[in-house]
């Protein structure tokens, strides 16, 4: 028997204001988009811009459903845009920020499993890392340099592959 560890290290910056200003500028970005969110039902509004590498600005909001399964996370429709609209274009970075009614948006929250398998296969596509900027409105900002950071031991379309 062995046993495996697995563990990543993401920067913790005290605010926004001690960001780089190229980040600084996309998170605030992220924080505007959460007001194009569809959370009639939530009331929780995520915004996600990414910044792609031919330098195109991409954003994406949550866009919910009377039928609750057909809703879809800010993340996902922000993968879904940029690769019917840049084919094959690496995204360097994505900012997500949220707010809502009755909810503090004073942290950082990180994407839902279902988002992470999208990153980590998104990634793997395309063949570039994607550099998460996660905060609030207001609070501590998470830096993490590849989103399939947070999916260890994930299901990869090598799985898929026959011999
Ligand atoms: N949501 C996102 O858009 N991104 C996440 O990473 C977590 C959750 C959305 C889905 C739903 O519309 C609302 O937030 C509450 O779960």
């Amino acid at each position: 028997m062995k046993e495996n560890k697995f563990e990543f290290s993401y920067k913790v910056y005290s605010g926004i204001e001690e960001l780089p200003e190229d980040q600084q500028w996309l998170l605030n970005e992220a924080r505007e988009v959460t007001e194009q969110a569809y959370a009639p039902y939530s009331h929780f509004q995520v915004g996600a811009v990414a910044r792609l590498a031919n330098g195109e600005i991409v954003a994406g909001s949550n866009q919910e459903n009377a039928s609750f399964p057909v809703g879809l996370c800010a993340e996902r429709v922000l993968l879904a845009s940029v690769a019917s609209l840049f084919p094959k274009v690496p995204v360097e970075t994505i900012a997500i920020s949220y707010k809502g009614d009755g909810h503090k948006s004073d942290h950082p929250i990180s994407p839902c499993g279902i988002c992470r398998q999208s990153l980590q296969e998104f990634e793997s596509r395309v063949g570039h890392p994607i550099q998460l900027i996660l905060g609030g409105m207001t609070g501590p900002v998470y830096i993490i340099d590849s989103a399939s950071r947070l999916l260890p031991l994930a299901f990869t379309s090598e799985e898929l592959k026959t011999s």
